[in-house]
């Protein structure tokens, strides 16, 4: 049996419309409509799209968090929502929609940041989150290296990526080899029938003078475009189990190579891996050898729970109740462009 406040989390950064319900550590519903489906055509995520189908998809996702968790909006002692980062037209529906509900229902409301709420998730499948917490970060906006002292009130940046995130390199890469949006899934699915080994590609930012924790995947994406290009040139059919194999090889190889290198050099020894792209099966199992092999312990959400949904927001809503946080107030405004160091907008 579950005790604490109820909270109600929104998401709507991207093309998911999210509403979660969770107490305390415990998950109570999930509901996630995406549009996926009608950015497919474009190979990419079309803002007033995603904005327009959130609008619509809205009012029945909360019905049917609602139902799932056997409780009703009555019930509700707080809300989150995500303020930022994301589609500035896509954050304004989730936020419009938590207001009106925060102000109908009389509850606080916190305005919080998407990527903690990727990372605070996983206290809904693995508890309290240890402390110090190195956070590998992926997702299809963002790839960071985090020092997490507690997801309520400190985080700090250790690196991050120059260029492209890693699960933008998945989409991309997808495109070069005529696979469809979001990129992501389907080179983890046709990965799995490839040669790892096939084509050395290379692992940026990892010589000795680059930043260590920084990363760069733009340089992977051109390499794999010219291999494409060479062999389409001398005619001679692509091997995309492999080339999607070898690719995805490099970058988990980086990604996993400079998150443990980051609980060395800091002394943690606990690492958590979240976003989209924590869903890559040979990036969960890359990370699970080498974290075995370091005495690491490794954390990372279920999939379903890696890409975006309600739920991780209402779990770090909990979390900043909990800590005693402050509410946002009820005119706190969207940012597009939010750091990932601030974990709240527009605090009382
Ligand atoms: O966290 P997320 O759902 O949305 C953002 O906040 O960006 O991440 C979406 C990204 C997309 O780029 C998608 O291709 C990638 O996560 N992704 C994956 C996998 N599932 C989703 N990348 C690699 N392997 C997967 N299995
Ligand atoms: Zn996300």
């Amino acid at each position: 049996m579950s005790e604490g406040p109820l909270v109600l989390g929104i998401e709507t950064s991207c093309d998911e419309t999210g509403v979660g319900l969770v107490r305390g550590n415990t998950l109570l519903a999930d509901a996630v409509a995406s549009s996926v489906d009608s950015h497919v055509r474009y190979g990419g995520v079309v803002p007033e799209v995603a904005a327009r189908a959130h609008l619509e998809a809205m009012v029945p996702t909360m019905h049917r968090a609602l139902d799932l968790a056997g409780v009703r909006l009555s019930d509700v002692d707080a809300l989150a929502v995500t303020a930022g980062p994301g589609l500035a037209g896509a954050l304004l529906v989730g936020t419009a929609a938590a207001k009106s509900y925060a102000l109908a229902l009389d509850r606080p409301l916190y305005g919080v940041n998407h990527l903690a709420a990727h990372v605070a998730v996983d206290t809904l499948q693995h508890g309290d989150l240890p402390t110090p917490l190195v956070v590998l970060l992926v997702s299809g906006g963002h790839t960071s290296l985090l020092l997490v002292d507690d997801i309520a009130c400190r985080v700090r940046t250790l690196g991050a990526t120059l260029d492209d995130a890693a699960g933008e390199a998945f989409d991309k890469v997808a495109r070069l080899l005529g696979l469809p949006y979001p990129g992501g899934p389907v080179i983890d699915r046709i990965a799995a029938g490839g040669d790892p080994r096939a084509v050395a590609f290379p692992r940026g930012m990892t010589g000795p003078r680059d930043s260590a924790y920084d990363f760069s995947f733009s340089g992977l994406k051109t390499a794999v475009a010219r291999w494409v290009e060479a062999a389409e040139r001398a005619g001679t059919a692509i091997p995309i189990a492999d080339v999607a194999a070898s690719f995805q090889e490099a970058v988990a190889d980086v990604l996993t190579r400079k998150a443990m290198r980051a609980c060395r050099e800091y002394d943690v020894a606990d690492l958590l891996i979240g976003g989209g792209v924590a869903a890559n099966s040979r990036l969960r199992a890359l990370a699970t050898q080498r974290c075995g092999e370091a005495g690491i312990r490794l954390r990372i959400p279920r999939p379903a729970l890696c890409t975006d949904n309600g739920a991780m927001v209402a779990a770090l809503g909990a979390r900043l109740l909990a800590a005693g946080v402050p509410p946002s107030a009820l005119d706190f405004a969207t940012d597009p462009g939010m750091p990932v160091e601030q974990l709240t907008v527009g605090r009382y």
